[in-house]
């Protein structure tokens, strides 16, 4: 009996050791007769009793740790040839990056069972040899064999590559004809350098022509190609003529009048260009730094970035730091860096200041925060945590945030923000926050709402960012915290948000989507403006309809859905915390904004069409007489 106990106890430690420790055995043993059979001048840290998943450098797995995903081994001085049959034993593979390094040899042919491959990045080594078959990777994203010795021709296969967005085989010895590759995704294309001959076929001449220099194309393309809106023959040989005396005359009179206006308007643009520059302080100018040189020494090697699940952004730490980033905003918990990393990814990413929880807390927080997933949630993809450096890895959006989009560019040259786009974004905003709330079984709390924190998801939706951030970071001062105007009245430590307060700020977020204005701001005078209390005295007043940004006013038949937002905000910004709505009853009222009002406006009416400021496909633009949109 006892024995029995004995091995049923053994058994489970053993289980629970081995969930805890999972690691995916037969990929472990590939990366070790890889790394036994090939010459690597810096050393790997990769030892047989660590656990891969972990600790090893370069190495990703899956969520559940049953197998590697991205293998990740730029500059670690691999030399030689790839060793047969180790590498191609990782099967689930998604992202091989063993940027410059010295491997050598033909192109592993082994490579083909590497059916998952989506990102392939092998730039800057020595291989030689003709390039592989393309057909055996449908998945394929990226394609980088720049700077190498690859020969022969470049296989047609490529054209099957439908999802490809980027094809580097720049500096190599290719030779023959540029195969017909007619794939619509391909955003990013170089062939240059290489000894490719015949022409650009039609499919890629929409590429610069830099992307073909250095090869021994035709004459027939030696024209860069034309840009697009300019017809093929825009460049017209002229025609040498004999010219009338009068006619002469007329040119050189018409050329003083045409020198003249030419100076005028010179004069003019270098005139509002000094203007511009003195409307936008050099603070606000774009900067290109790399984290790294921010941050010198503060990066413990030891820690390491923490991705989620499901993300496939190929980068390690040193990418990150390595990448150019450009100051997006300086908000209340760090700076937003808008970081290029090389494999055509763009991340948006946060350096926390002054985050005052224990590791052990911090990473709590960002594991509930990582597994939301929601298309109106903007999803966190890593984050890292050391001593002295604290970072959270986001997506990144083209667009901007909300208060950018609202309150950017105010006056000459700004495209207003229609009714339609900001109707999107409260809704998108309401289901994300809703979801959120949800979460942790019901108690989890945003703590940070503002219009700085959304931003627009690909259907033109809120979609919300910074969650649970406030809860990890020491408490804002009580003047910062006023300042920012969405702050509840109730809350004393913005540690301590709770959901009712959430609300709140969604409220204000709201009347400011309808106002135009800033929840603080100034009149022309010094006098300061809190956008709640002045809703509230201009709507006692009944002057309901000043309220309205005058953006919106154009707009034909959207003033009782404004009334009815309004009405809503209203209810969210109530002094007593408990009367004001749930998350989850409100994106029922906030979605029933347009369909209420459906029904009474007739569907002949057609909506302004002098600006549409988002590029949101007209397809799933809420038209006055469709539904409320999915
Ligand atoms: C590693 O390099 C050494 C010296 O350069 C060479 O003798 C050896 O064959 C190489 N090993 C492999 C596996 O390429
Ligand atoms: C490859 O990807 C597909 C789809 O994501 C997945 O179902 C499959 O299991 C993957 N293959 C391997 C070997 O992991
Ligand atoms: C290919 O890789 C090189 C080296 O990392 C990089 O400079 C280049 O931009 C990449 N090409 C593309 C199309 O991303
Ligand atoms: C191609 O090689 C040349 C010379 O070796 C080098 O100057 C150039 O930077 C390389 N091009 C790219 C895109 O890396
Ligand atoms: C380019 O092709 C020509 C003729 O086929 C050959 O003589 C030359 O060596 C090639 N150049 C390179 C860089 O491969
Ligand atoms: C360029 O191609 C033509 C024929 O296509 C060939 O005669 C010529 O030698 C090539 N030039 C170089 C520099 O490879």
């Amino acid at each position: 009996m006892g024995k029995r106990m004995n091995i049923l106890f053994i058994f489970l430690l053993g289980a629970i050791f081995s969930s805890i420790l999972a690691d995916p055995v037969k990929d472990k043993q590939a990366l070790l007769d890889f790394l036994e059979h090939i010459n690597h001048s810096r050393s790997l840290i990769w030892s047989k009793e660590t656990s891969v998943c972990n600790s090893w450098i370069g190495v990703t797995c899956n969520s559940d740790h049953s197998r590697v995903i991205a293998l990740r081994l730029p500059g670690m001085g691999l030399r030689g040839p790839i060793p047969a049959n180790t590498l191609s034993r990782l099967s689930a593979v998604q992202i091989l990056n063993l940027r410059s390094n010295a491997i050598s040899g033909s192109f592993p042919s082994d490579f083909a069972e590497l059916k998952n491959l989506t990102i392939l990045y092998l730039p800057f080594n020595k291989f030689s040899g003709p390039l592989p078959d393309f057909s055996v990777w449908n998945n394929l994203i990226i394609v980088n064999l720049s700077n190498n010795g690859f020969n022969g021709g470049i296989p047609p296969s490529v054209s099957k590559l439908s999802r490809l967005t980027a094809l580097d085989l720049s500096n190599n010895s290719l030779s023959g004809d540029i195969p017909d590759v007619n794939i619509p995704s391909l955003q990013q294309l170089d062939l240059a350098n290489n000894n490719l001959t015949g022409i650009v076929p039609k499919s890629l001449e929409r590429f610069p022509s830099w992307a073909f220099f250095g090869n021994n194309l035709s004459s027939e393309n030696a024209i860069p190609p034309a840009l697009p809106g300019q017809p093929p023959n825009a460049q017209q040989p002229k025609k040498a003529k004999k010219l009338s005396e009068p006619a002469l005359l007329g040119i050189v009179i018409g050329g003083c009048v045409l020198l003249f206006v030419l100076v005028a308007l010179l004069m003019i643009c270098c005139h509002s260009k000094r203007q511009k520059e003195r409307e936008f302080p050099a603070k606000y100018q774009k900067k290109e730094v790399s984290l790294k040189k921010m941050a010198s020494e503060n990066y413990d090697k030891n820690n390491r970035l923490v991705f989620f699940e499901g993300c496939n952004l190929a980068f390690d730490l040193e990418d990150l730091l390595r990448a150019s980033a450009e100051v997006l905003g300086k908000g209340t918990f760090g700076v937003t860096y808008k970081a290029a990393l090389e494999e055509a990814t763009t991340v948006a990413v946060k350096r926390l200041k002054e985050v005052t929880s224990t590791k052990r807390e911090f990473e709590q927080q960002m594991e509930v925060v990582g597994r939301i997933k929601h298309e109106n949630v903007s999803a966190l993809r890593a984050y890292y945590y050391s001593k002295d450096e604290k970072l959270v890895v986001h997506d990144y959006y083209d667009l901007g945030s909300v208060s950018a989009l609202l309150h950017g560019k105010r006056g000459d040259g700004r495209t207003p923000l229609d009714w339609e786009t900001r109707l999107k974004i409260a809704i998108g905003a309401a289901r994300g926050i809703a979801h959120i709330h949800s979460q942790n079984s019901g108690k989890f709390v945003h703590g940070n709402i503002k219009a700085s924190n959304i931003f627009l998801n690909s259907e033109g939706y809120g979609c919300v960012s910074d969650i649970g951030l406030a809860a990890v970071m020491s408490p804002m001062p009580p003047p910062v915290m006023r300042a920012a105007g969405y702050r509840a009245p109730e809350v004393t430590d913005t540690r301590k948000a709770t959901q009712a307060s959430d609300v709140y700020s969604f409220g204000v977020l709201l009347l400011e989507l309808l106002t135009g204005k800033s929840p603080i701001h100034t009149t022309g005078g010094e006098e300061i403006v809190h956008l709640v209390r002045w809703v509230h005295s201009v709507v006692r007043e009944e002057w309901t309809a000043e309220v309205f940004d005058l953006e919106l006013l154009r707009y034909p038949n959207v003033e009782e859905e404004m009334v009815e937002m309004l009405q809503i905000g209203m209810n969210c910004v109530v002094r007593m915390p408990e009367q004001r709505p749930k998350m989850s009853d409100l994106v029922r009222t906030v979605e029933e904004i347009r369909r209420a009002n459906t029904g009474n406006q007739p569907s002949s009416e057609t909506k302004s069409e002098t600006s549409v400021s988002t590029p949101i496909p007209r397809g799933a633009e809420i038209g006055p007489s469709s539904s409320v949109p999915q």
